[in-house]
């Protein structure tokens, strides 16, 4: 069985508490589907939780720190700078920063296995694609995407966890008592976000696979000392706190 984490944007503890949930699993690798960093107060002991996972793919937001920035609202690009200085004036040696750089450098956009597609965004738009519940209603939009699978893929970037068909029905974990059951017909998974969920609900989300179920995984971690640690720092908005509470 394999565990699918993503989109933990710099959350220390919802990343840790998400590893010894994980822990408790019969898990035998973990994949990371990308935005390790941005938002969330610690950024470089995110990188370094990671850094050994077989597999961690490029998200819009690790991209945003190791080029110029673009498409982010301005609290995100703010906090893209600061993640920046970060990982760039560490009080660590070089070689520690170095290595956190090259990693980010050489993160792949896709990764694929046997029978699934992995990938930050979209099949179609690997980094940058939003994929969201509401887009069941784009059937064109749809067509296209499930045009680039095979046969499942699993993504993130929305951080709203859930299950679209290709014939065009989103299922939100809750829908289906948060296990889905892939029956070989082209099928995209959100695995939800880890550091930031944007479905209502606060907990840290990511998924067990096993080449056939998909479960879906919700885990409490400690959120104020997250919202503190958001609070102290100027560059980080206090919003990008608050949002976490709300699970918005
Ligand atoms: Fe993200």
């Amino acid at each position: 069985m394999i565990a699918i984490i993503s989109d933990i944007h710099s959350n220390l503890e919802a990343l840790q508490a998400v590893l010894k949930d994980i822990q408790t699993q019969d898990v035998e690798k973990i994949y990371c589907l990308g935005d390790v960093i941005g938002y969330g107060p610690n950024p470089r002991d995110c990188i370094d939780l990671v850094l050994e996972m077989p597999v961690v793919l490029l998200g819009n937001h690790d991209q945003g720190a190791m080029f110029d920035p673009e498409g982010f609202n301005p609290g995100a690009e703010r906090a893209i700078f600061w993640t920046r200085a970060q990982l760039e004036n560490a009080n660590e040696p070089r070689e520690k920063r170095e290595r956190r750089w090259e990693f980010l450098a050489e993160r792949p956009r896709i990764h694929r296995d046997e029978n699934a597609l992995f990938v930050h965004g979209s099949a179609r738009n690997p980094i940058n694609e939003y994929v969201f519940p509401e887009d069941v209603y784009n059937p064109r939009k749809m067509e296209r995407i499930f045009a680039y699978i095979d046969r499942y893929c699993f993504q993130g970037h929305t951080h709203v966890p859930g299950v679209f068909t290709e014939s065009l029905q989103f299922y939100s974990p809750e829908e289906i008592e948060k296990v889905y059951t892939l029956d070989g017909r082209k099928t995209m998974v959100n695995v939800g976000s880890v550091g930031q969920p944007r479905d209502g609900d606060w907990r840290a989300c990511y998924v067990l696979y096993d080449g056939k179920t998909v479960r879906f995984c919700r885990v409490e971690y400690d959120i104020d000392t997250t919202v503190k640690k958001i609070y102290e720092v100027p560059e980080l908005e206090n919003f990008l706190g608050d949002r976490l509470r709300d699970g918005r």
